[in-house]
């Protein structure tokens, strides 16, 4: 009874507390109360002498309480955001929506910058690109405890394959077809960027992509719509967890909504002409995908959808997004995608954007500061409607509570963690292991590979020892300097062996220095001065040595990632000389190929033994190609992109749909759909890759031979592994609907496995098709609808190689 009166009165206590410090809603408040609880404790101690257990017991029950915040109900969270935007003015509520870049911050010059001045003034609502705990922390400390009401900063970065422990770029990622890879690496990046001080990613990026000289080809899954939306959930499954209230967890942001993928001419910035009928079914499902996995945000591309600029444009934004697919999270802009609303010529100002903008769902403003910097006057005037400013400020104040930056500013701040998790061994074991995963054997004649460690390995060109270009494209956060170059990789392999290795570079990335200099402008690659002669003479040299080559070539890393569009995708002059004359010498070789795009290697193929795809697979890229080279690890990658025999076949994609004149062979035949000069098949297709074993399919069995429209049939094969050596194979389904409404692609993958197998084992794999898995969105209503009719049931290694059943659905038509 006695320590009932206790309680009562301590919750008296905290209940006048809190009415005392109302005004002061976040941390600051947090921090007077944990200062009380300490008050408590000491005054019931020396009440009741030596009974700790007692007062203890009613301390902890309070907090509990007390601290069911930290429980995030909707109704919790709700109440909370209602009493903080009571106090809000309207201009600390548009600072919320306020997206600046860290840049002046990092230097050092935290407490003079404009930036700082703002967050004091209320008027940031987040920060991004800004790295390490230490100066994350500062910022932070601004926010809460020199404005005035105290609102911690979201922190946001770019880690979109890893953070110091890096991932291959998300191309190659997607080539591993293992979505639990592709999961771990994103909880992986989560784990190592959230022990830093950042709490949300500008990750996934699902632009679907069928053109190669895009050069943020790279950051996408490829150009497939079914791999892409299983790649995109397992990301946001890998950063988000089971809650983003684990601190260890970190909010995706889906991007770049939408068809950024889709940019005519495979140019960078350019606009999108595409129909509803073809967004849906071949461009949006990713997205979709992403939110329905329960991404915290999403990023407006740059582009236009529907002639309008995507960050200003309300049918997608809130018609499409938030009204048909149920999104709930915040919808930020993209680098000054508010203001360049102006450069498209649908706004005549700044404060036009801005109202346009937030009028169509866009609720944070990445650093235009049009929202934040236009919007008071207008709203003040009526031009603006205050209700839907309280809308985004409320978004953006919902996704700081669910990551518990009320309960905890400095939670992704913990200098204990952040040394036991960066670049630990154990992540950068999980990262080997997945770069050997992503790696595409394209070509092994004579299975040369993989290498035995013996004899004259000569090792040439300009990637062979660069440290930089390893990690690929937007690896913000990257240390390249503790990453090794893929000479020190083999050179660790061969160690101890009796094998030798020469090394020579061989070439430049390409003769053309100035191209060179874009290419490798954020890998600060030194040029080789020498001439491009007497490089080559030394490589020959050298090569004349060895008992076989391995030739390291392809693009340098920043030929791909944003601003990087090309017409020329083949290997670079230089390189592509350098290559010619080592052919001559005779001995067999083996092209280690980097790229972020897919790219044309028809000399290679002609002239070549063997080419492994290596694209840029992150940090231990110099390990995992050892791996690969001297069979540590088999290869198991499939192509997520198909690769061209000619630039000139983009827009390409292996989803050819059925035209008026078909010409599925893809030969040159008058008036068909054909070019005079290639053949319309690409030279690799998508879904393919090489092993070190080699696997038989069974014939395709279909459970039943027809189908109800609501019914449910099962494809099965059985795979063996007939080889001598353990391995994994991806095996795919695909559909045909040769008779819709709409017209429909040749074949569609709609499911795949991935499955590891024993020399000599056997496993039956089974899909299940049904309407979920067989139907498209229909080109009048665009809903998702199966029709009757005859499917055909494809099942194969690649999307070339295929069995094909038919299956009859509902009534025939
Ligand atoms: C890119 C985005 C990126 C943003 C922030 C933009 O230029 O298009 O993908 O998230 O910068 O770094």
């Amino acid at each position: 009874m006695v320590y009932m009166r206790y309680y009562t009165k301590i919750s008296y206590f905290i209940h006048n507390r809190l009415q005392r410090y109302n005004k002061k809603t976040t941390y600051a408040r947090k921090k007077c109360f944990l200062f009380a609880y300490m008050q408590i404790f000491l005054y019931l101690c020396t009440v009741m002498k030596k009974h700790f257990f007692f007062p203890l017991l009613a301390v902890v029950l309070i907090g509990t309480s007390c601290s069911q915040r930290a429980s995030k109900s909707d109704a919790e969270m709700d109440r909370f955001i209602n009493r903080l935007m009571a106090q809000m003015t309207l201009a600390e509520k548009l600072g919320q929506l306020n997206l600046p870049v860290s840049g002046d911050i990092v230097t050092g010059q935290v407490r003079e910058s404009n930036v700082a001045q703002d967050i004091r003034q209320g008027r940031v609502g987040g920060l991004f690109n800004i790295k390490g705990a230490e100066a994350i922390r500062e910022v932070q400390r601004i926010a809460v405890e020199e404005s005035r009401l105290g609102i911690p900063l979201l922190f946001g970065m770019d880690v979109i394959h890893g953070y110091e422990t890096v991932f291959p770029i998300p191309l190659a990622l997607a080539c591993s077809w293992d979505m639990e890879a592709i999961e771990r690496s994103a909880q992986i990046a989560a784990a190592e960027a959230t022990a830093d001080g950042i709490c949300w990613t500008f990750s996934p990026m699902v632009d679907i992509c069928h053109d190669g000289r895009w050069g943020r080809i790279s950051e996408g899954s490829g150009e497939d719509p079914y791999l892409g939306s299983r790649a995109a959930e397992a990301m946001v499954h890998g950063y988000q967890g089971a809650s983003l209230a684990d601190p260890t967890t970190m909010m995706a942001c889906v991007k770049h909504f939408a068809l950024y993928g889709a940019v005519e001419a495979g140019r960078e910035y350019n606009n999108v002409y595409l129909d509803d009928y073809h967004m849906f079914n071949e461009y949006l499902p990713p997205y979709q995908a992403a939110i329905n996995a329960g991404a915290g945000s999403v990023m407006a591309a740059f582009n236009t959808v529907h002639g309008v600029p995507s960050t200003g444009n309300r049918w997608l934004l809130t018609d499409l997004l938030r009204t048909r697919w149920g999104f709930q999270g915040f919808v930020v802009s993209d680098y000054c995608g508010l203001e360049q609303l102006q450069d498209h010529g649908v706004c005549a100002s700044l404060e036009q954007a801005a109202i346009q903008s937030l009028d169509a769902g866009l609720d944070m403003d990445m650093v235009s500061n049009g929202l934040n910097g236009t919007l008071a006057q207008a709203v003040r005037e009526g031009r603006c409607s205050a209700k839907a400013v309280d809308q985004a400020c409320r978004r953006i104040l919902e996704a700081k509570y669910k990551l518990g930056l009320f309960d905890d500013p400095y939670r992704y701040c913990d200098a204990e963690r952040r040394e036991q998790v960066i670049l630990s061994p154990a992540h950068r074991a999980e990262a080997r292991r997945i770069a050997s995963e992503c790696m595409v054997l394209l070509k092994n004649d004579n299975h040369l590979l993989p290498l035995k460690k013996q004899g004259t390995i000569a090792l040439i060109g300009p990637l062979a020892d660069t440290r930089t270009n390893m990690p690929g494209t937007w690896s913000v956060a990257a240390v390249p300097e503790r990453y090794k170059t893929i000479k020190e990789g083999l050179e660790s392999a061969l160690a101890g062996t009796g094998a030798r290795l020469l090394y020579a570079k061989g070439a430049n990335v390409c003769y053309d220095a100035e191209l060179e200099a874009r290419a490798t402008m954020f890998g600060r690659e030194m040029r080789d001065p020498r001439s491009a002669a007497s490089m080559r003479a030394e490589a020959l040299r050298i090569a004349r040595q060895a008992d076989v080559i391995i030739a390291t070539m392809g693009e340098a890393s920043e030929m791909s990632g944003e601003s990087a569009s090309l017409v020329h995708i083949e290997m670079p002059d230089a390189q592509h000389d350098l290559l010619v004359e080592l052919a001559r010498l005779g001995k067999p070789i083996i092209l280690v190929h980097f790229a972020g795009r897919p790219t044309v290697l028809n000399w290679e193929t002609e002239h070549l033994q063997a080419i492994l795809e290596a694209w840029f697979s992150g940090s231990e890229t110099a390990d995992a190609l050892a791996d690969i080279l001297f069979g540590e690890a088999n290869p198991s990658g499939h192509l997520c992109v198909q690769l061209p025999r000619h630039v000139g076949q983009y827009p390409f994609s292996y989803r050819q749909m059925r035209t008026s004149r078909l010409n599925p062979g893809g030969e040159f035949n008058k008036y068909s759909t054909c070019y005079l000069d290639v053949s319309n098949t690409p030279l690799y297709p998508f879904g393919y890759g090489l092993s070190y074993t080699s696997f038989a399919y069974s014939p395709v069995t279909l459970s039943a031979d027809t189908m109800t429209l609501n019914g449910q049939v099962t494809a099965s094969v059985t795979v063996t592994n007939t080889g001598s050596r353990t391995g994994s194979e991806v095996v795919q389904l695909y559909i045909g609907d040769p008779v819709a409404q709409g017209v429909r692609p040749y074949k569609e993958l709609r499911g795949f496995e991935r499955l590891t197998l024993a020399p000599g084992e056997s496993r039956e794999l089974s899909f299940t098709l049904n309407a979920d898995r067989l139907g498209y969105y229909d080109p009048y209503q665009l809903h998702w609808t199966l029709e009757a009719g005859e499917i055909a049931v494809m099942i194969g290694p690649n999307a070339r190689d295929t069995q094909e059943r038919k299956l009859m659905v509902g009534e025939a038509r």
